[in-house]
């Protein structure tokens, strides 16, 4: 079997339809002097759509293979991942539960307000943030409580993070891959914001599968994770070896920038963000959000402007969506 038949014979269930629109950027291309494109994986799947559900097509198909209706998963207050799968397992009539390692908030608002309409379960562990943990080391803990909380469950890593979720991105990559060849575009930078890294880890192994003149950039808007890139790569190179094709990543083979613009902290927003956020939706009428990919596209301005990026390529945003959060920050974080 070829990667691809192997791709196209792993079962998902449908959530949206495909493939999502890649668009020029008029006003910003001239303004930046450079071709820019957004791929718009912002709008598709239920519950105001995102990049989670390129994943979870894969992910909850699994677990009805296994005959599961309880999904656990968790992540940060304002985690859009969580949403989507509240919205998904509504539309799929599973029930779910979602964990959070922080206090309970006073007012439920932006996603955690949606969590309750999806009929999501929220568990508010006050736990803390558990900085400095390796990914997998969290993924790990965070099953044993569930375990212990929510009994019999299929359990859905933060993020959507691993190698079957990552298949939802060598499709994306396919589709990118086809739509820049489409255009005319001989090479191209696709820069992405990297939580988990699934997206990127998803991109990096489609894009070397499909030998593509597109190169994938991460931008991390986190500083969650010891030995970040050192899980990328392993979980790039798992979702080829799945995929029986024999690549292997090393972390010096991932192409994230890490710290650089993550602002003060996870989950708050960075001034350079939100004047990105800014500019998209004044130049474009495009809405980012605060925490994802407000933080990439300032990142990704920046590099342009600093002509690290985009002097003899296309520059393509994967606009991963997450606009829920706008709703969930003070109105003067928007200037
Ligand atoms: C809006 C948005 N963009 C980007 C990401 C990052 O994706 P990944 O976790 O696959 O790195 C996430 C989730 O973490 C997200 O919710």
């Amino acid at each position: 079997m070829t990667w691809q038949e192997r791709l196209n014979s792993t079962r998902r269930v449908h959530l949206a339809e495909w493939p999502t629109p890649l668009e020029p950027l008029p006003r910003l291309s001239a303004e930046l002097s450079c071709q820019i494109f957004i791929k718009r994986d912002d709008q598709p799947g239920p519950g105001m759509g995102g990049n989670k559900t390129r994943k979870l097509e894969y992910l909850l198909a699994d677990a009805q293979r296994r005959g599961q209706r309880k999904v656990v998963t968790f992540g940060g207050l304002q985690s859009n991942h969580a949403r989507l799968t509240a919205a998904a397992c509504a539309r799929l009539g599973m029930e779910t539960h979602l964990f959070y390692f922080d206090p309970r908030p006073a007012r439920l608002v932006g996603n955690l307000l949606l969590n309750r309409l999806f009929g999501a379960h929220l568990h508010f562990i006050p736990l803390g943030g558990g900085g400095g943990m390796s990914l997998e080391a969290t993924i790990r803990l965070v099953r044993l409580i569930a375990w212990a909380l929510v009994g019999e469950h299929y359990f859905i890593p933060v993020g959507g993070h691993n190698w079957l979720g990552g298949l939802g991105y060598v499709r994306a990559a396919q589709e990118i891959d086809q739509g820049t060849r489409a255009l005319g575009l001989e090479k191209a930078c696709l820069v992405t914001a990297a939580g988990s890294g699934g997206t990127l880890a998803g991109l990096m192994a489609g894009l070397a599968l499909c030998n593509s003149p597109v190169r994938p950039l991460g931008i991390d808007v986190g500083k969650l994770w010891k030995g970040f890139p050192t899980s990328i790569a392993a979980l790039a190179s798992e979702i080829c070896a799945q995929l029986n094709a024999d690549y292997r990543f090393s972390a010096a083979d991932v192409p994230l920038i890490e710290r650089q613009y993550v602002g003060q902290q996870y989950g708050t927003p960075s001034p350079a963000g939100q004047a990105a956020l800014l500019k998209l939706a004044r130049h474009e009428g495009i809405l980012l959000d605060p925490v994802y990919t407000a933080k990439a596209f300032g990142g990704m301005l920046d590099l342009i402007q600093r002509k690290v990026i985009g002097q003899d390529e296309a520059v393509i945003f994967l606009h991963t969506g997450g606009q829920a959060a706008l709703f969930a920050f003070e109105r003067q974080a928007y200037g």
